[in-house]
């Protein structure tokens, strides 16, 4: 099973607001991120599943809390007081491929443990405050590029 980090990154490393807003809306991005995880779970943090307000669709949505009393019910939508627990189960359940889809919390948990990057890096510098965490080029393959309006989307690999 492949564990991959989807995530869109502004020039200076925003990838969102802690007031849970997103500093851009581009509909290109949005339907790349759609295309790519459909069909598949995605891993999140409970702030980031607080600002879809709803499960995605077409997907199972797995949501990390340490809350171990919270009481999230939907379908398609499972919790975990962690993010290794998620994986094995995912794991066990014979995914293909999982996508991590954050936010920061989750990202910076998650580097390490991924085999894979697909990152929009967007053209334009955003107002924010949670980033996407620094990582070593070094240890990324770039596999494929893809150059899009505002946005180019660069699939990492590990080496
Ligand atoms: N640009 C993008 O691609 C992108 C993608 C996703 C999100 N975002 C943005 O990212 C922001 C949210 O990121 P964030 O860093 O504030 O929050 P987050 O990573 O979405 O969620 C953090 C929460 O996850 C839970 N958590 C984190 N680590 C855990 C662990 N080891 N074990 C159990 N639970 C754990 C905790 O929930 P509890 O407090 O409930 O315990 C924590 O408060 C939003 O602005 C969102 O719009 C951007």
């Amino acid at each position: 099973m492949k564990v991959i980090i989807i995530a869109a990154v502004s020039k200076n490393g925003v990838i969102g607001l802690s007031n849970g807003k997103m500093p851009w809306h581009i509909k290109e991005e949005f339907r790349h991120f759609k295309e790519t995880t459909f069909g598949f779970p995605v891993i999140m943090g409970r702030k980031t599943f607080e600002t879809l307000g709803k499960p995605l669709s077409g997907r199972l949505n797995i949501v990390i809390t340490r809350n171990r009393n919270i009481k999230l019910k939907a379908e398609s939508l499972k919790v975990f007081n962690d993010l290794i627990s998620a994986i094995k189960y995912c794991n066990e359940n014979h995914f293909e491929k999982i996508f991590i889809i954050g936010g920061g919390e989750i990202y910076s948990q998650s580097i390490s443990l991924s085999d894979e990057m697909i990152l929009s890096h967007l053209d334009f510098d955003a107002e924010g405050d949670v980033y996407f965490p620094e990582f070593d080029k070094n240890d990324w393959e770039i596999k494929s590029t893809s150059k899009r309006e505002k946005f180019e989307v660069v699939h990492y690999v590990r080496k």
